[in-house]
């Protein structure tokens, strides 16, 4: 089940205007005399009236504190006061008015969320996390997550795949110093190997990679940072893990909740070729 929230307005190309472009909304879904407008996961429908609902609040929250002082910058001039914390709810906010008096405001929770992003965000705001806070995973919360990793694609549904979950402080060291790349390991409270055994699929290598890219996306949906490691299928890993010589390896990721939020990377325009 899905939602939005609807209001009447009686200035519809004013208020579209406002959160297009001070909330960096944008258009949803345009019908005859209604606006439905999108951020993240929130949808507000705008119609138009003779009559304008402005009862309650407009929420928006952030990634960052740093985003809620951008946008204070941004609406400065409307808003009602600085940036503040506030201890009773543990976050840091600012309110404001749109163009027709609604109240608005926008704020950063300071500590980790249940999941809420959509799956469009979810796929373009992924990172890598290489930074992990002391905060601990529990085991119900990564049981949460791998189940959702259970619906990966396999090989005729072989589903040959199967994880080793490592919470050893020493453990988490060794494998951190397998190779440079693996370094960021020792930097989360656990890590994951994601296992494939060719006995039950000959594509054993592309179900297992596909498994741990679906757990690496479910662990972000949880809010849960992860990081590929590759070159991770070495018998020293094997040895280390009690994992069969004759199984694969696909990665052995950290896992945690993030303690950085990395600049997105640049990426390619879509290289393509159409082949008629
Ligand atoms: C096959 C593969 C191997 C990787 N190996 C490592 C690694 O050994 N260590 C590491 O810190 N990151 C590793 N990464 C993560 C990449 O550096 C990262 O995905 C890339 O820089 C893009 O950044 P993003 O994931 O934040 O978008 C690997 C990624 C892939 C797909």
């Amino acid at each position: 089940m899905n939602g939005i929230t609807f209001f009447k307005t009686k200035t519809l190309k004013e208020i579209v205007s406002f959160y297009s472009q001070a909330l960096k909304m944008s258009v949803w879904l345009q019908q005859k005399d209604c606006t439905i407008l999108q951020k993240g996961n929130l949808l507000l429908g705008f119609c138009q009236r003779d009559s304008a609902d402005t009862q309650g609040m407009i929420t928006f929250f952030t990634e960052s504190c740093e985003d809620v002082d951008n946008f204070y910058e941004y609406l400065k001039d409307i808003a009602c006061a600085p940036p503040k914390m506030n201890d009773k709810y543990g976050i840091y906010h600012f309110f404001s008015r749109d163009s027709e008096g609604r109240d608005i405001e926008i704020q950063w929770f300071g500590y980790s969320l249940k999941s809420f992003r959509s799956g469009r965000d979810l796929l373009v705001t992924r990172r890598s996390i290489r930074k992990y806070s002391d905060e601990p995973v529990s085991d119900e919360l990564l049981m949460a997550v791998l189940n959702s990793g259970r619906y990966a694609p396999s090989s005729r549904n072989s589903q040959p795949v199967s994880y080793a979950v490592i919470r050893n402080p020493q453990l988490l060291c060794r494998l951190a110093r397998i190779r440079s790349g693996s370094a960021v390991i020792s930097n989360a409270p656990l890590a994951l190997a994601i296992i494939s055994d060719p006995e039950i699929s000959s594509r054993h290598i592309q179900d297992g990679n596909i498994a741990a890219y679906h757990f690496m996306l479910s662990a972000w949906d949880y809010g849960l940072g992860t990081c590929w490691i590759g070159d991770m299928d070495r018998p020293e890993v094997k040895e280390m893990l009690q994992i069969p010589a004759s199984h694969y390896v696909s990665t052995v990721t950290p896992v945690g909740w993030p303690a950085e939020k990395p600049i997105p990377k640049e990426r390619d325009v879509v290289r393509l070729k159409i082949i008629e």
